[in-house]
């Protein structure tokens, strides 16, 4: 016999012995010594190592391990499973916490959206999605961009061809509702905008943002800071502080922005912009602004992530690196 033949057979007669494993500790304690014991079988098995050519050596070598690691495997794994069975016997206690596997959860960014979508969801709004690449008209004109608007400048938009963009905001969506459906309209829109800005901490080429549209018979700015109000309430706590700070945007007049006070920082963080629709942009879309009225906000998803959860780099949110996102 060569030593590979008498390694299987070694392998065997472990098998046989083992299966079924023995369920007393002496005769445990027989099997361990047979094979692994200083004058076991698998001692032996060594000591025919040299009788084996220079050639064969590394090979044999490998299976020797192998055998002894199979061996002390088996014989181990026996021993721990029964270890709280100090009776010899190999009963299972049925009283031990079951296994727990690990499982993923949902993504801070994920779980923002999901947060700020059912928040509104809660005072009537619906949600609707929209296309991210889109013409000129949806994306800036509709909303009462000027043609020499900075906003269309090369270095905040991404062209596809001169008429056609990756959105720069979600407010393209609110021109495609008011095409298609007959107010009241009580939306949101959550989604993906593209901006071609320098990457840094604050900044992404790509980030997502959710906007709202509010079209009906009698709305007024109140209604607007009354139903901004409780989103910011039930986002960061119903102690927040917040102010509406006049600001511009092309397609809403009066305009606004939140902002929420932060004691940590000791300043006050812009969250979200908003405005009454500017009668223009229900022109573009031939609602009759002398009958309708609406508002509209829009708020950066990341922004807002980042000030609940304390992140100050945006880039972390994108790079799924297992050691920032398992503190979620
Ligand atoms: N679209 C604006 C932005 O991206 C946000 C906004 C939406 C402001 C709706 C007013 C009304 O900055």
């Amino acid at each position: 016999m060569n030593i590979k033949e008498s390694i299987e057979s070694v392998r065997k007669s472990f098998r046989a012995d083992s299966d079924p494993f023995p369920n007393d500790s002496q005769a445990v304690d027989d099997l361990r010594v047979k094979y692994l014991g200083r004058k076991g079988l698998v001692a032996n098995l060594f000591s025919k190592m040299k009788d084996v050519s220079a050639n064969d050596r590394p090979m044999a070598g490998k299976l020797l391990n192998d055998i002894k690691q199979e061996i002390s495997y088996v014989i181990d794994s026996h021993i721990d499973s029964s270890k709280s069975d100090k009776s010899g016997k190999n009963e299972s206690d049925y009283s031990l916490p079951g296994l727990t596997f690990p499982v993923g959860h949902v993504h801070p960014l994920q779980q923002t959206m999901d947060d700020i979508k059912s928040i509104f969801m809660n005072i009537g709004f619906s949600v609707a999605y929209g296309p991210e690449i889109d013409d000129d008209f949806h994306n800036f004109s509709a909303l009462n961009f000027p043609p020499e608007h900075p906003a269309r400048d090369m270095q905040d938009t991404f062209f596809i061809d001169p008429e056609t963009v990756l959105r720069t905001h979600t407010s393209n969506v609110q021109i495609h509702l008011m095409e298609e459906k007959d107010p009241p309209l009580r939306y949101i829109i959550p989604g993906r905008v593209y901006r071609n800005e320098a990457i840094s901490f604050k900044s992404y080429c790509l980030f997502h943002q959710v906007e709202g549209l509010y079209v009906d018979k009698f709305v007024s700015f109140a209604d607007q800071k009354g139903i901004l109000e409780y989103f910011v309430k039930r986002m960061f706590g119903s102690e927040t502080k917040m102010r509406f700070r006049p600001s511009f945007f092309p397609f809403t007049e009066p305009s606004a922005e939140v902002d929420i006070w932060s004691e940590k920082r000791g300043q006050w963080l812009e969250i979200l912009g908003c405005g009454m629709v500017d009668p223009e942009v229900f022109k573009s879309v031939d609602i009759d602004s002398d009958i309708w009225h609406g508002f509209a906000f829009g708020m950066g998803i990341e922004r807002i992530c980042m000030l609940k959860y304390g992140i100050d780099d945006i880039r972390l949110l994108y790079q799924g690196d297992m050691r920032f996102l398992e503190q979620f």
